[in-house]
């Protein structure tokens, strides 16, 4: 499948069935995080891997109004980057974000990307001071997201690319 057409059928999924996301899958997920660009290849991020289901309910926590689909999630990465190492942790981070939930997507893997900075926490705390408390990153790392992951539950269409927003293109001659 050419990458146009992957990016075509990429979906945010949020309800996923009780089956185990494949390691090998989760691991080419992880590399696709891995090989993204970063500001001057300083690759400020770290990638923290939760498969624990106990965990992954005590992280369902970590926004206001709860976050569902960790309840329902197999697996979840927490995206942390380095904000004295990298002025631009947050694009390097969101870099990373995007390409993981894409190539989650290729392989049929449901994913959904979690807002983890600016956002709180069920109890009042921010959102990272509740996940660093539970994954246990030092101060210097800063919480950019989280994505969910498992097996799709729902089937959300595919974007049209007839229906994309051309409006938004400005052609400067
Ligand atoms: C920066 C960013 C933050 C997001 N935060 C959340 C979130 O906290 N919860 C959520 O359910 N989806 C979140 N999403 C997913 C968007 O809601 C989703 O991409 C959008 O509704 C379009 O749907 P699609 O991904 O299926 O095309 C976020 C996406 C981005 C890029």
């Amino acid at each position: 499948m050419d990458l146009l057409e992957v990016m075509r059928k990429r979906r945010s999924i949020r309800n996923y069935t009780d089956e185990p996301v494949k390691e090998e899958d989760l691991q080419k997920i992880i590399q696709a995080g891995l090989l993204s660009e970063s500001g001057k290849a300083k690759r400020p991020w770290e990638f923290i891997v939760v498969r624990n289901k106990d965990v992954l309910e005590h992280l369902s926590l970590c926004r206001e109004g709860g976050v569902k689909m960790l309840k329902e999630a197999q697996c979840a990465i927490a995206v942390v980057g380095d904000a004295d190492m990298q002025d631009v942790w947050v694009e390097d981070c969101s870099v990373a974000m995007a390409h993981m939930h894409l190539m989650a997507s290729s392989l049929g893997v449901g994913s959904c990307w979690i807002q983890g900075r600016l956002r709180k926490s069920e109890e009042g705390t921010t959102t990272e001071e509740y996940v660093r408390e539970k994954l246990g990153f030092p101060e210097n790392f800063k919480l950019e997201a989280i994505l969910s992951l498992g097996m799709p539950a729902v089937k959300m269409p595919a974007y049209d690319l007839e229906e994309l927003p051309m409006e938004k293109v400005r052609v400067v001659d």
